[in-house]
């Protein structure tokens, strides 16, 4: 099988079904977040906090690029911001079926309160950061899915048979 690729919003859980799914799936399993992290000796808010964001969409969009080169027949989860770079969209193309887990804001909100390891949360109004970027990415989201599984309410069996079915 190809790639399959998970991509969301934080918290939706692209990397618990994404490990569980490789399980079903006997395909290895790989997480760009947990890879840029190893590659930089560093965790994601350490860069975000030292280089910015833009520093780290370029690793993003870098670690993607050599993904072309070596990866197949993975299951790999991205970082949420992920698909926002057009060129990340086209790569995503490339390397596979991708996989839109969506969640509903109030659902991101009840998994990631009081999360000190998501930099773009951080601060006042947690709730009202997470309506506004989930406004704003949407349509990305949808746009570079080629399939879309709602996870609220679900468990991770659920989630995992859906897919498995959409992937068929
Ligand atoms: C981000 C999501 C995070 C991580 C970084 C930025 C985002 O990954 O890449 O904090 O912009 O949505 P998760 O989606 O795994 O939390």
């Amino acid at each position: 099988m190809n790639n399959v690729i998970l991509i969301g919003f934080m918290g939706c859980g692209k990397t618990t079904v994404g490990i569980k799914l490789s399980y079903r799936l006997r395909m290895p399993f790989l997480d760009t977040d947990k890879e840029i992290e190893k590659e930089q000796r560093k965790q994601i808010s350490d860069i975000f906090e030292k280089e910015g964001e833009d520093f780290f969409r370029d690793l993003e969009t870098g670690y993607l690029q050599s993904l072309q080169l070596f990866s197949k027949n993975q299951v790999i989860s991205t970082g949420g911001g992920l698909p926002l770079r057009e060129e990340n969209r086209r790569l995503l193309k490339q390397l596979g079926i991708t996989v839109y887990l969506k969640a509903k804001p109030g659902t991101i909100y009840e998994r990631l309160k009081g999360d000190k390891n998501r930099p773009l949360l951080q601060g006042k109004n947690p709730e009202e950061k997470i309506q506004a970027l989930m406004v704003a990415r949407e349509s990305v989201y949808a746009e570079t899915a080629d399939i879309t599984v709602t996870v609220d309410d679900k468990s991770f069996s659920e989630i995992i048979l859906e897919i498995e079915e959409a992937l068929q």
